[in-house]
């Protein structure tokens, strides 16, 4: 039986002679023609995969990856100091602006997406959490496959993690942990930010006195309410950590070769079977082609997976011919369900102290704080994006809940893009029914507030990938569709009010609020909506949902062991094949998902 199926699936080739160096290779001609797993992407998912399939010493892996690799003093400077992540570099992005958002008044805006080895983990704001229980059983009840729920992706979470609990200093501040919860020889540093912004503490005392609960650890399942978030930060010497550990340890391997600054142009397709991929180093340059004996595993995220299948003739029909690319599988799935979290900030004048916004608003201060942390590894640039967090269920935030869902539910319109496939609707529609059950319970959070902040963390708006022309140098075209689902507008003026509700507490007058922006005068859903409409930002980076695992009948791209529908030899890997985006900041559930997806290869050994 294991062979058979070792025989249908990996092309049998004699052993090479080939000396193989195990490395970072240079020049094409260093290249195998043909390897047993070839990784399209080396970020997140396709630095873990490769990492985990190479373990094996008889399976040859190669990584092609379109960006840069960043080592010693370069990488130091430009992506490991917590505090200088930014969001709006460029140097290690590819350049796509959005389309015209509809329910924004139609603006647009660059949708990151990472272009560097170790991919969204080497930019991110670093804050490495959870989604609940909830959030991955519902992903389990919409597959129809248990191993996607909590209780199987758990042992993935930690595989990924080395944690660190809290100091004493540290639990002095109130960070609880549990043990459990948590790995403890992953290639992902877990610790918490040396650094305390002690208006964490009374923002807290504030959530409680509201009935929001204060969560031990939110790495146990149960992250619903305000918490210390660990960050993806090493201990030692304070700095990122991120997926390019993976290929550190994979790098002395003889049966693993990465190859940068090449860009996969296609996959190759013959037979029903993906055979490999092709890549060059730029437009009109040479092609290169290389053979997959095993499987081709796409790994290039939730804006590029979807584009190369489409580009390789995977994907809608329509869409294809409109480009005169043969279409391999008709596979309307491909490209829709586009999935990102997005929210708005209500601006405060306000007394901090010390205040997260003098790294921005005083150039001196600054300067300070990152020489303490050159010199001493401590203070704010410690920190990523936050040290607290907090996920909010409806019913926490809004009295109102039932008939707003009840509104949602019987609603017969699915406020998806015109012209919509029947299969893509039918996985909606199911999407939806498993949607609004999670949001009237509290098992599952719908707003993530960071101190004056809401945002829609279980959308049901649905946007969209797709190329405009069948040149794989084209960005594609991405629209996000935020806010088109009335639900999620509903629950973002929800989540506004309730930021206000707690700024409006007394264990929170010492900070002197005043709301600026849009002004405690706007109070209307909406007069709330005409700013959201102007001022809101329709992305956190990500990119998620565009491939997703479901039945294919229900729009699924991705069966239940991450595989292609109708060709042999090909598997995502990345945030492209989550049905639903979970509430939680990515990334960890990228590597939890990443590590899974190497074991359902590994079952075919
Ligand atoms: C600015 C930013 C901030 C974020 N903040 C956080 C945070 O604080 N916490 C958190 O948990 N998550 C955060 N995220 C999200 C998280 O980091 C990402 O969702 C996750 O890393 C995505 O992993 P992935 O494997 O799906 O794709 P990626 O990591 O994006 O990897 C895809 C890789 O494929 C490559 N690629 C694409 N097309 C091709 C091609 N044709 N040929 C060759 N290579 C190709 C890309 O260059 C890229 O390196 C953030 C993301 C960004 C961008
Ligand atoms: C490694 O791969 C070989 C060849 O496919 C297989 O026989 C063996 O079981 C694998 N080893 C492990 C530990 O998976
Ligand atoms: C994106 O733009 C920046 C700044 O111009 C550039 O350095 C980078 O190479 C561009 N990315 C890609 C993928 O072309
Ligand atoms: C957005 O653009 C569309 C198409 O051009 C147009 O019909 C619509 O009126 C515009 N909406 C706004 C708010 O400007
Ligand atoms: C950080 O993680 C690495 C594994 O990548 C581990 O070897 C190291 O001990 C960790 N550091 C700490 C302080 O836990
Ligand atoms: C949810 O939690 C809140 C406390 O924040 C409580 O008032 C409410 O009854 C709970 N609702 C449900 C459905 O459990
Ligand atoms: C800016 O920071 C410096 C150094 O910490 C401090 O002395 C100064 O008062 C600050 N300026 C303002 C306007 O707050
Ligand atoms: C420098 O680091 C040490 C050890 O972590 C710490 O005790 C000390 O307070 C730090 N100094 C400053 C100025 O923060
Ligand atoms: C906010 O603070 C600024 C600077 O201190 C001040 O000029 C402005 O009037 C304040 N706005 C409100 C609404 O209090």
């Amino acid at each position: 039986m294991r062979s058979l199926q070792l025989l249908a699936l990996c092309i049998l080739s004699p052993v090479t002679a080939y000396a193989f160096p195990g490395t970072l290779l240079e020049r094409e001609s260093d290249l195998l023609a043909a390897y047993d797993y070839v990784v399209i992407g080396g970020g997140t998912s396709g630095l873990v995969v490769a990492n985990r399939l190479t373990e094996n010493a008889s399976k040859t892996v190669l990584v092609v990856e379109s960006g840069q690799i960043l080592n010693g003093d370069e990488e130091f400077n430009d992506i490991m100091i917590p505090g200088t992540t930014s969001f709006t570099e460029t140097r290690f992005t590819w350049n796509i602006t959005s389309l015209p958002n509809a329910e924004l008044n139609n603006q647009t805006r660059t949708v990151v997406s990472p272009w560097i080895v170790g991919g969204g983990t080497a930019l991110n704001g670093m804050v490495y959490d959870r989604g609940s229980k909830r959030d991955y059983n519902d992903w389990a009840e919409y597959v129809g496959d248990k191993g996607w729920g909590w209780d199987s992706l758990l042992p993935y979470f930690k595989k990924a993690e080395t944690f660190t609990p809290p100091s004493a200093e540290q639990q002095g501040w109130g960070i609880r942990w549990d043990e459990d919860a948590h790995g403890s020889d992953g290639p992902i540093n877990s610790s918490y930010p040396t650094f305390l912004y002690p208006h964490n503490q009374v923002f807290m005392q504030a959530e409680k006195a509201l009935g929001i609960p204060i969560v031990k650890d939110q790495a146990n399942g149960d992250p619903i309410g305000s918490y210390w978030t660990p960050n993806s930060l090493n201990p030692e010497g304070k700095v990122r950590s991120y997926a390019k550990n993976y290929h550190e340890i994979a790098k002395s391997r003889p049966n693993y070769h990465l190859i940068t600054g090449r860009t996969v142009t296609k996959i190759n397709i013959k037979n029903g079977k993906a055979t490999g991929v092709q890549f060059s180093t730029a437009r009109g340059a040479a092609l290169t082609t290389i053979t997959a004996k095993c499987e081709v595993i796409l790994a290039a995220g939730g804006v590029h997976s979807p584009r190369l299948l489409q580009l390789s003739g995977i994907g809608d029909s329509q869409l294809l011919k409109r480009f005169s690319i043969p279409v391999h599988v008709d596979l309307p799935g491909v490209g829709s369900n586009y999935q990102d979290h997005s929210g708005i900030m209500l601006a405060y004048n306000m007394t901090l102290n010390p205040d997260p916004a003098w790294l921005t608003s005083n150039a001196t201060y600054r300067q300070e704080m990152l020489e303490l942390y050159l010199r001493n590894r401590t203070g704010p640039f410690t920190i990523g994006y936050a040290q607290r967090l907090s996920f909010y269920a409806l019913p926490m935030i809004t009295p109102g809940y039932e008939s707003l869902l009840s509104a949602a539910a019987a609603d017969p319109h699915s406020h998806l893009r015109d012209g919509t496939h029947p299969t893509v609707l039918a996985g909606f529609r199911k999407q939806k029914r498993i949607l609004i059950a999670s949001f009237a319970t509290n098992e599952s959070a719908v707003d993530e507030n960071v101190i004056t902040f809401a945002s829609v963390q279980r959308p049901l708006s649905r946007g969209y990938v797709e190329i405009v022309s069948a040149d794989p140098f084209d960005l594609p075209a991405v629209d996000w569709r935020t806010l088109s689902n009335p639900l999620d507008r509903g629950i973002l003026v929800a989540g506004l009010r309730f930021a206000r509700r707690i700024m409006a507490r007394p264990e929170l007058a010492a900070w002197n609020a005043v709301e600026t922006s849009p002004g405690p005068q706007v109070t209307g859903d909406e007069e709330l909506l005409v700013w959201i409409r102007q001022t809101m930002t329709p992305t956190f980076f990500h990119s998620s949902c565009s491939c997703p695992m479901g039945k294919r009948e229900e729009g699924g791209v991705v069966d239940a062991k991450l595989r292609v529908y109708g060709v042999k030899g090909l598997r995502i890997v990345d945030a492209s094949v989550f049905p639903m985006i979970p509430a939680t900041h990515i990334s960890g559930t990228v590597y939890a998902v990443a590590e899974r997806a190497a074991d359902l290869v590994k079952e075919t050994w």
